[in-house]
């Protein structure tokens, strides 16, 4: 894959910047936890550890994490001893060579694989996969909703998918105080800390062009996904979506 650099000069197209929204990951990366730890103030990594308080009870898990990036949520998942092996893939080697940096030295990154891959077009052989997850990856992928069709394919009969991103409040006053935040504040401080002129822009926009609730219930739905449920995440700030093959 050719590397390239971007800038994103017309938010417009969202839908085409989505084709090559790792590119702007491969930019970000160095400062990509780091940014996550101070935007969330630390809320993040909470909301990753939901995907192993949903794993199911049965061991010798295989998982597939998908829009990987620095590896967060496989290192969570390997840290199950119902979990035998994660894979993660991302199209932005640049996050994958800092998640596997934070790899080393740690007793189960044996179970972890982290290599380049797409979410959208999953390579793996169909009905091979126990758990999908997918943590802030999906309103990044160029077709999500062909995405949640080939993780139904590569998911084993009644495997499981967990697919966390963020979501709107429902209640007015925390959602107005919320949105000032997203589209003021974290916005200058993401692109002043990153170094990257309108990256933090740029991912403020896929959130709120992006469905959720109902929505994204019913593309998970449409897809195949059978008993689709949903946990809400700090007043809905961000919302795990899980359903079965
Ligand atoms: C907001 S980051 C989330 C990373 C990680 N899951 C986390 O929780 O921190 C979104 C990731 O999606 C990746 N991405 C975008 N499009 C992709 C695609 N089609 N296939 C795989 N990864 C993709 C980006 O490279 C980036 O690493």
């Amino acid at each position: 894959m050719s590397k390239k650099t971007t800038t994103i000069n017309d938010l417009s197209d969202l839908k085409a910047k989505k084709k090559e929204s790792w590119i702007v990951f491969d930019q970000i990366a160095p400062t990509y936890d780091l940014l996550n730890r101070i935007l969330s103030f630390g809320i993040d990594k909470r909301w990753r550890k939901n995907f192993k308080r949903f794993l199911p009870k049965q061991k010798h898990l295989k998982c597939l994490d998908l829009a990987t990036g620095t590896g967060d949520v496989a290192i969570e998942l390997a840290r199950d001893d119902r979990v035998d092996f994660v894979e993660g893939t991302d199209l932005s080697i640049k996050m994958i060579e800092f998640g596997r940096e934070k790899l080393q030295n740690k007793k189960f990154a044996d179970k972890i694989t982290l290599k380049l891959g797409d979410g959208v077009n999953i390579p793996n052989p169909s009905s091979s996969i126990d758990i999908i997850t997918v943590a802030f990856g999906v309103r990044n992928f160029s077709d999500h909703r062909r995405s949640l069709k080939n993780m139904v394919r590569v998911l084993k009969p009644k495997g499981q998918a967990m697919i966390l991103e963020f979501s709107l409040p429902k209640n007015y006053f925390i959602r107005t105080v919320y949105l000032f935040y997203f589209r003021t504040i974290l916005p200058k401080i993401g692109n002043l800390l990153s170094k990257h002129g309108d990256a933090y822009t740029y991912l403020n926009k896929t959130v709120e062009d992006f469905p959720y609730g109902e929505a994204f219930i019913s593309d998970m739905k449409n897809a195949g996904f059978k008993k689709v449920k949903t946990k809400s995440l700090s007043f809905g700030i961000a919302t795990l979506y899980i359903g079965h093959k």
